[in-house]
């Protein structure tokens, strides 16, 4: 495989870099991961073309996360919260806008300079446990930790366990979201699978991770982005009592079997499935002599295109919203990313929705499309047509 996120021009398509893309379990702790895991400089650096605010969804989302963690957590006087993976500051400029003492850690430098655009005290950096100490030094404990869509994407989670470990508050909470692996294995979002997404969190498998830094689990509330994601508390060995809701959600995991190798043995046939059924769809449009077109050049479309061999005699182009990608090629798979001006110049006939995860915001705004007779295609959990 490809990076997910290295959209390239032809000029590299020669020396392209390409891993082995495998994911395994460790029966002994029932975490999922990569075997093999590309350096994260070649992943995270000023060429970094994923920005969180290219959802109005997200921002929404972030904007109550913010507000969740001021409510229920910033009790203190004057307290400091840190974000790692803060992106563009779309969480963290909630923060700010309320004069709250925060900082972001982030080492894709062109995403960290957006952020100070909105007034997020940003630190260019990949957060380890070298540079909690910093922090530390520098502004004191952190009353809260938050991350989202970033603690699976940091290969030496140990040293970032230390590290929050060192940084938090006696009281602070250390909160981050993650795609879920339940609802990963639930949607057969076999696309969730990519150089970034080094693990695919259970709850079980948090749990065993931050329990030798003194940090345990003690909230988790599922949530709807990105598919089907899981919130995560974690507070200090006997500061808070776990909560309720994280007992019923711990007993509906172990109904998951997500331990269990069968479990991930049937998961890998039902992608072989959607696989087969994909391709034969796009096949059957093409014969039929119907125009497709790709919408929203994820990262999770690396995987889906790589895996299903799709080039450009499928799918001639994908429309995004980046600029940084707009011009570019998808890795691997070598298709053209344009302007969404594109979509409509003229309507196809079909549009394949890789953002399968912004749908509602998606089909609400390419309205214009559906009454057209443009017809989305959908892939998660299945491969349909979408009814509108
Ligand atoms: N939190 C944002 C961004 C997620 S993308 C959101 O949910 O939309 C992941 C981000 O984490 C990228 O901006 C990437 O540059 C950053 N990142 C990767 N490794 C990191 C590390 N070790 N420390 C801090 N940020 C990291
Ligand atoms: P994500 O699925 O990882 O959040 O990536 C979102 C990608 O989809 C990003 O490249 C921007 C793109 N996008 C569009 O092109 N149009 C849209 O309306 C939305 C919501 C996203």
């Amino acid at each position: 495989m490809p990076l997910a996120n290295g959209f390239l021009v032809p000029d590299h398509f020669s020396d392209e870099y390409f891993f082995e893309l495998a994911p395994a379990l460790c029966s002994g702790c029932g975490m999922v991961q990569l075997v093999e895991q590309p350096d994260p400089e070649k992943m995270f650096h000023g060429d970094y073309p994923f920005f969180s605010h290219s959802s109005r969804s997200m921002a929404q989302h972030f904007k109550a996360f913010a507000d969740m963690v001021r409510r229920d957590w910033l009790t203190g006087d004057d307290p400091f919260v840190c974000e790692i993976g803060s992106n563009d500051g779309i969480l963290l400029k909630h923060m700010a806008v309320a004069g709250i003492r925060h900082l972001g850690v982030e080492p894709s430098v062109n995403v960290a300079a957006a952020a100070r655009t909105h007034g997020v005290n940003t630190l260019a950096a990949f957060f380890n446990r070298d540079v909690a100490q910093r922090i530390r030094h520098e502004h004191g404990a952190a009353s809260a930790i938050m991350a989202a869509n970033v603690m699976c994407h940091i290969p030496d989670l140990p040293s970032v366990a230390a590290g929050v470990e060192h940084l938090l508050a006696a009281d602070g909470v250390f909160i981050f979201e993650d795609p879920y692996l339940g609802a990963v294995l639930e949607k057969t979002a076999y696309d969730q699978i990519y150089d970034e997404h080094v693990f695919l969190f259970s709850l079980a498998s948090v749990m065993r991770a931050f329990e030798p830094f003194g940090l345990t689990l003690v909230d988790a509330e599922p949530q709807s982005t990105h598919g089907g994601s899981m919130r995560y508390v974690l507070a200090r060995h006997g500061r808070r009592s776990p909560s309720a809701r994280l007992e019923t959600l711990l007993a509906h995991e172990a109904g998951l079997k997500l331990t269990d190798h069968a479990t991930f043995a049937a998961f890998a046939e039902r992608c072989r499935q959607s696989r087969d059924r994909l391709v034969a769809l796009l096949g059957e449009l093409k014969a039929d002599g119907k125009r497709v077109v790709g919408y929203a050049a994820t990262s999770k479309s690396t995987t889906v295109l790589n895996y299903c061999g799709i080039t450009d005699d499928l799918l001639p182009f994908i429309v995004d919203t980046t600029p940084l990608k707009q011009g570019r090629f998808t890795p691997g798979s070598h298709i053209p990313v344009r302007h969404p001006a594109a979509f409509a110049d003229p309507w196809p006939d079909y549009a394949l929705l890789f953002a399968w995860n912004h749908e509602a915001e998606i089909l609400a705004k390419e309205d214009a499309f559906t009454r057209s007779g443009g017809r989305w295609i959908r892939f998660v959990p299945k491969v349909e047509l979408i009814e509108v």
